[in-house]
């Protein structure tokens, strides 16, 4: 006996069908409530609305749980390679030893990007905000491959258009901070594996043999494991619904990328660290900063703190924060902004405002912290987010397109205006 829900309006009783997820999640199946009550529903900023079902990532936010396609994120962190994780978030398995062969092979050539494209990266001025160049960049790779915005294509070749943006976005990073830094664009070398090829491309120069150490290269490589699928997020949310359009994988990961931009989601990295360097050198007490964050008059948020889902810990910061020990202990680094850091959440966490909120730090409260110690700059961090969300934004528009799911378009209550007539001008 199927479990349903009912719903009284106007005295009227409704039957909805009741839908269980693998993990006993429930939720009422009201794709027919309009049409048996001339009802909607509304849920702005869908915080209790599920807009799909998906077998990709399963997070519990009370428990703190995260699994891609099963796997805990802790067990992946420590022991599978960025691109085994996103071979799993892609296609739904680990890969075999000869499926992981075949696959870094092709993501290793397709690395390289049309020299064309440099003409539109030496345009962009010093300054210009490289997620900015990074949704443009990866929109206008769909120009160089027409045949992608065929939305009938075959299944090889909608993995070709998905090894190619693995492969490209490392070297689409490293160039738009080259841009910036008006140094050489270095390009990418087969023989480096994925992080590795994506540090040389970073930090090698024409005129030095580099070497990428291993120290960093780890740590890099449990940074996008870690940032690599969070469900329906709001980046993802964006590319499955410009997707669902049929517009091309490029576009629709480049949306991703503008919906990751906001310092309320992605850019929040950035936004941390350039909150905790106020804060070292405004020079005053943490208090000040916390009862700043609590005033509903102060616009000031403490970043990195508070998510959606998450209300008691965030798993994968949990994992930042001790990676952010080890890599500045190997490394010899000392930083004091990690410390404010630590003094921060102990202050928040004993607040009673954060604790009846579930607020506690999120994943980009301490990942800022390790990629400067990686000597990567703070307008990069977001960057760094979309590297490692690039496979899962791809799973989600997959397996959205597998399903065949409808172009997505909200309903609405309007709220404005009755019925009127135009006024002519010379009567206004
Ligand atoms: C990411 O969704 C995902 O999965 C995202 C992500 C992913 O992997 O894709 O996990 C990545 O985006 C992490 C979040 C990064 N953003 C930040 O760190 C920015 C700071 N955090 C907040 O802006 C906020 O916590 C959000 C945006 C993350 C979540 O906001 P919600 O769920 O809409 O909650 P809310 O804004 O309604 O806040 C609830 C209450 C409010 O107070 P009251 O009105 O109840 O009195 O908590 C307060 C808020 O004012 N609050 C904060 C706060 N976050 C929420 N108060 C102070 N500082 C904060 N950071």
């Amino acid at each position: 006996m199927s479990e349903t829900a009912k719903i009284t309006v106007e005295g009227k009783t409704y039957e909805l069908p009741v839908t269980t997820g693998s993990e006993q999640e429930k939720a009422i199946d009201i794709s027919k409530l309009r049409a048996l009550s001339g009802y909607i529903t509304i849920d702005t900023g869908f915080k209790n609305t599920g807009s799909t079902k998906s077998a990709i990532t399963f997070l519990d936010g009370e428990k703190g749980i995260l699994r891609y396609r099963g796997y805990p994120i802790e067990q992946l962190a420590d022991n599978a390679e960025f691109l085994e994780v996103a071979y799993l978030l892609v296609y739904g398995e680990l890969p075999t030893k000869a499926e992981y062969t075949l696959f870094k092979e092709s993501i290793t050539h397709h690395t390289l990007v049309h020299e064309d494209m440099r003409q539109f990266l030496e345009a962009y001025p010093a300054k210009a905000h490289p997620m900015g160049i990074m949704a443009a960049s990866l929109c206008t790779l769909s120009t160089f491959y027409p045949e992608s915005q065929d939305p009938a294509r075959p299944t090889e070749a909608i993995d070709l258009t998905i090894h190619r943006l693995i492969a490209k976005i490392p070297t689409l990073a490293a160039w738009a901070y080259k841009n910036a830094m008006r140094h050489p664009l270095m390009y990418p070398l087969n023989k480096f594996e994925y992080c590795e090829n994506f540090l040389y491309m970073m930090f090698a120069n024409p005129s030095e043999k580099y070497y990428a150490d291993p120290v960093i290269v780890s740590a890099l490589n449990k940074l996008l494991i870690l940032h690599a699928d969070h469900e329906q997020n709001c980046s993802a949310s964006t590319v499955r619904i410009v997707g669902s359009s049929q517009a091309n994988l490029y576009a629709s990961i480049s949306a991703g990328v503008s919906a990751l931009w906001g310092p309320l989601h992605g850019g929040a990295n950035q936004a941390v660290i350039e909150m905790l360097e106020t804060i070292k050198n405004d020079g005053g007490g943490l208090d000040k900063w916390v009862q700043k964050a609590k005033d509903k008059n102060d616009p000031f948020r403490l970043m990195g703190f508070g998510h959606r889902v998450y209300k008691n810990f965030d798993p994968r910061a949990k994992i930042i924060k001790k990676a952010a020990d080890d890599v500045l202990s190997k490394l010899g680094v000392v930083d004091p902004v990690l410390d404010i850091a630590k003094e921060l959440e102990e202050v928040a966490l004993n607040d009673q405002y954060f604790i009846d909120r579930g607020l506690y730090p999120n994943v980009d409260f301490y990942s800022g912290i390790i990629y400067r110690a990686l000597g990567i700059p703070t307008e990069m961090f977001t960057v760094m987010f979309a590297l490692g969300r690039l496979p899962g934004w791809i799973a989600q528009w997959k397996e959205m397109m597998e399903d065949n799911q409808p172009i997505g378009r909200p309903r609405q209550i309007y709220t404005g205006e009755n019925e009127r007539d135009f006024t002519p001008l010379e009567k206004r």
